[in-house]
C-alpha cells in the first residue's frame, strides 16, 4: 500500500484525479469503481474540471458504483445514483447508459448481485476503483464483522455508519439500515484501487487499515494484500500513523515513478 500525505484535500484530490485521468488517458475504454461520500467530491469536481478543459473524454469509459441504500429509489436526492449524476455524471461527456449503479428497490436483490458481479467480469473486470473509508474502517458498505472474502450481496449498516450519515438526511431515523454493496473480495480484484481519507475523523481507521492486522474487524486492511493500493490522504487522516514520515519520504518516490 502506499501512502500519499498531502498538505490538504485540495492536493490529494487533484493528485488522485491526475492517476484517474492518466488512466483514461491510457485506456479510453477502461472501467472504473467509483464511490459516494463526501470525500471523492473535490476529485470528482477536478476530473469535471479537466474533461471542460478538453485534457480527458469519459465518452468510452464504463463505471460500476460500490454500493446503494436499499429502498432508496435512483430519484431520491439521498441515493447513490443521484449523487454520482449531480457530482459526476451530468458534469462530464460519460455515456450514461456505461454507468451502473445496484438498484436499490430490487425485490430479487440475490438476483442483482449476481448479475452486477457478471457484468463487472464480462467487462473485464475493474481497472481502477476509487475508494472512501468509514470512521469504523469500512469500505463500501463492508462494515466491521464482513468476510474479507465477501462478494456483492445485502448488507446491514452498523449504529455508527447510521449516525455518521445522518448528517445528510432530515433525520437519524430516515437513514436507510440496509444496503447492496460490493464484497471486500470483489472491491480487492480491481487492478488498481485509490482510497482516499480527509480530515481527523478518519485518523484513527487509516492507522488501522495501514498498521492494524488485517483484519474483517476494520474491512479497509484487506487492502494490505493488494499490490496496486494507494491511499490519499491529509495531514489530519495521517496524524495516527506511526510510520507517517517513512510513508511520506516512500510515496514521493513512487509517484515520480
Ligand atoms: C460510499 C461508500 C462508503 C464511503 C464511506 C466514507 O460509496 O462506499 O464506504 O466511502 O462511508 O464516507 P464519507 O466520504 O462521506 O466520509
Amino acid at each position: 500500500m502506499e501512502i500519499v500525505i498531502c498538505k490538504d484535500k485540495a492536493e490529494a484530490s487533484r493528485k488522485a484525479a491526475d492517476m484517474i485521468a492518466k488512466l483514461v488517458k491510457e485506456k479510453p475504454e477502461c472501467v472504473l469503481g467509483l464511490a459516494t461520500g463526501s470525500t471523492p467530491v473535490e476529485m470528482y469536481s477536478c476530473l469535471a474540471d479537466d474533461v471542460k478543459a478538453g485534457k480527458i473524454s469519459f465518452k468510452g469509459v464504463k463505471s460500476w458504483n460500490l454500493d446503494e441504500y436499499y429502498g432508496l429509489p435512483a430519484t431520491h436526492d439521498q441515493s447513490y445514483r443521484y449523487f454520482m449524476n449531480a457530482n459526476l455524471f451530468d458534469k462530464i461527456d460519460i455515456d450514461k447508459a456505461n454507468t451502473h449503479v445496484l438498484n436499490g428497490l430490487a425485490e430479487d436483490w440475490r438476483k442483482e448481485c449476481a448479475d452486477y458481479e457478471s457484468q463487472i467480469k464480462d467487462a473485464g473486470g475493474i481497472d481502477l476503483q476509487v475508494l472512501g473509508i468509514g470512521s469504523d474502517g469500512h469500505i463500501a458498505f463492508n462494515e466491521p464483522g464482513s468476510s474479507l472474502a465477501s462478494r456483492t450481496r445485502m448488507v446491514y449498516l452498523t449504529p455508527q455508519t447510521i449516525q455518521d450519515n445522518a448528517r445528510f438526511f432530515d433525520k437519524a431515523s430516515d437513514v436507510p439500515t440496509s444496503a447492496l454493496s460490493m464484497g471486500v473480495g470483489t472491491i480487492c480484484e480491481a487492478k488498481k484501487v485509490i482510497l482516499l481519507a480527509f480530515g481527523a475523523n478518519k485518523a484513527d481507521a487509516v492507522q488501522g487499515m495501514v498498521e492494524g492486522g488485517m483484519s474483517q474487524y476494520c474491512t479497509a486492511s484487506a487492502l494490505q494484500a493488494h499490490n496496486d493500493a494507494w491511499v490519499f490522504c491529509d495531514e489530519e487522516a495521517a496524524s495516527k500513523l506511526k510510520l507517517k514520515d517513512f510513508y511520506a519520504w516512500r510515496s514521493e518516490i513512487e509517484m515520480k515513478g
